[in-house]
């Protein structure tokens, strides 16, 4: 940070944003944000420009939200598209005080790297209006993927990839993660891993048939605890024999997250990420006849009250870095949930909510507000973690002399009810109708550039761009154990 104390003369900024309270992940403090060349040129007070001002008096300035779990333009594990281009998902992500996202790129079976990369550039590049990269989904980890393709793609700075423990379209055996773990430890890159014991699920999901429960409601029975507690145990085993870092998406079980935390504090590399849904929504909201149900099919699926508090947990204790929407977006209609029929068993519908402009939004004004977390915490979990885990830190998600001029200002009293209405995004529901949330991003502001402002889209499309990542950071992560309890070198690392 660069406080200039007093600096009253007049400068040019391009934009200058004046008299609000800035945080960040460590800090709290009154500052004028002075900004040139799409870059954050000073912190101060009293600073005067020639340029625009905004004025941000009462205001939250905040770090961009930096979304680093969502599927746009994305083919789905039952290879479906997704509603939401990107376009409208970039749109609907800014809205929510959004500045990156990083969406998935995912490679179908016997599809080489370099053409999933051709194809996720030509979806993005013309249609983005906030800057974005991509994690890689890997279904096929053959020797030109493992030996030249994945090193191929890292050299683009694509440095993250998830893999996915279920779904057959897409899931990999415990060879394969080993495999893609190791060249991951090899190259700095981060594995992501949708941890469900796919036999569990289908066990269960056969004999729920058999018997005629065959409605979307049990999608939640279909996918116990214990399929997504064992996955997520078997995954960090690998991650520690392999000595490669881990981060488990979208955890929704308490056992869940101890194993992270177990692992971590005997030293491993192992993190965690949950999403709104599973703090706001739980199964009881699927309980209705027929297909309407489907609205609220995720996985994991939704769980309980009890489940949400330890979510809460374990985002206060540094168990989980990240709180990322999961958005996946299908529309209640015969293009997405409804796609096989009006009908759909809990088999047949498309997995995923969407929720990309009410992820910042519902945290704070359920966490931050509510003193869950503080605003700190807020900023942390919601956009510097994913800047440093994902290799754009400090570029992104911060706000100091020098940063991308990345911003989101705050309006912390303003409320509105949510409805669909109000979205962005290309679906017809939303499953947060009829929330009432305090406190919301009014202008979002990405490279220097306004993106929203009053309620209105003032970027063209095509103007987001593409990120090359560093290598992940996982230093001084929330969490991490001191140096001291480190474990001795893995027994990869003796192989070698
Ligand atoms: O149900 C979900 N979460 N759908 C999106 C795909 C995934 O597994 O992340
Ligand atoms: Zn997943
Ligand atoms: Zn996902």
């Amino acid at each position: 940070m660069n406080l200039a104390e007093g600096e009253s003369k007049m400068t040019h900024f391009d934009l200058l944003i004046k008299g609000g309270t800035v945080a960040t992940a460590v800090d709290t403090f009154a500052a004028d944000i002075g900004i040139n060349d799409g870059k954050i040129s000073a912190l101060g007070s009293d600073l005067q420009s020639t340029g625009r001002t905004i004025n941000a008096e009462g205001k939250l300035v905040l770090p961009g939200g930096v979304e680093s779990h969502c599927h746009i333009a994305q083919e789905s594990s039952f290879g479906l598209m997704s509603a939401d281009d990107y376009e409208s998902g970039s749109v609907s992500a800014a809205f929510g005080g959004n500045t990156t996202m990083i969406p998935f790129a995912s490679q179908k079976r016997g599809q080489s790297l370099y053409e999933v990369l051709d194809i996720y550039h030509e979806r993005a590049a013309s249609k983005s209006v906030i800057d974005y990269s991509y994690h890689l989904i890997l279904s096929d980890p053959g020797e030109s993927v493992l030996k030249k393709e994945l090193p191929a793609v890292f050299d683009q700075g694509i440095m993250s990839f998830k893999v996915f423990m279920t779904y057959d379209l897409v899931k990999l055996d415990d060879g394969q993660m080993l495999d893609v773990l190791d060249v991951a430890r090899e190259h700095g890159a981060l594995t992501m891993v949708h941890a469900e014991n796919s036999a569990l699920i289908n066990w269960v999901s056969r004999r729920l048939l058999e018997r005629g429960y065959r409605d979307p409601k049990y999608h939640a029975v279909s996918h116990p605890r214990a399929a997504e507690v064992e996955a997520v145990q078997r995954a960090v085993q690998m991650a520690e024999f392999i000595d490669a870092p881990m981060l488990i998406v979208h955890v929704s079980t308490e056992k869940a997250a101890r194993a992270i935390s177990t692992a971590r504090y005997s030293g491993s590399k192992i993190f965690g990420e949950t999403c709104p849904h599973y703090l706001f929504l739980t199964s009881e909201q699927m309980n209705m006849p027929g297909p309407e149900a489907a609205k609220f099919c995720c996985s994991p699926p939704l769980r309980d009250n009890k489940t949400q508090e330890a979510m809460w947990q374990a985002l206060q204790n540094g168990t989980f870095q990240l709180i990322s929407s999961d958005h996946a977006a299908y529309r209640y209609d015969e293009t997405g949930k409804l796609n096989t029929g009006p009908n759909p068993t809990f088999k047949e519908c498309a997995n995923g909510v969407p929720g990309i402009e009410l992820r910042m939004p519902l945290m704070y004004s359920e966490g931050v507000r509510k003193g869950r977390i503080s605003l700190n915490q807020f900023v942390s979990l919601t956009s510097t973690n994913a800047a440093k885990m994902f290799g754009l830190h400090p570029r992104k998600g911060t706000i100091a002399v020098g940063t991308d001029a990345d911003i989101a200002i705050w309006d912390p009293d303003l409320e509105r009810r949510v409805s669909v209405e109000m979205l962005h995004d290309n679906m017809n529901y939303t499953p947060y109708e009829g929330f009432i949330v305090k406190g919301w991003p009014t202008t979002v502001i990405n490279r220097g550039r306004v993106v929203i402002e009053d309620g209105t889209l003032k970027a063209a499309k095509g103007s987001g761009e593409f990120l090359k990542r560093k290598p992940c950071d996982l230093t001084g992560m929330p969490g991490n154990v001191a140096p001291e309890f480190i474990p001795e070198k893995s027994f990869n690392a003796r192989l070698r």
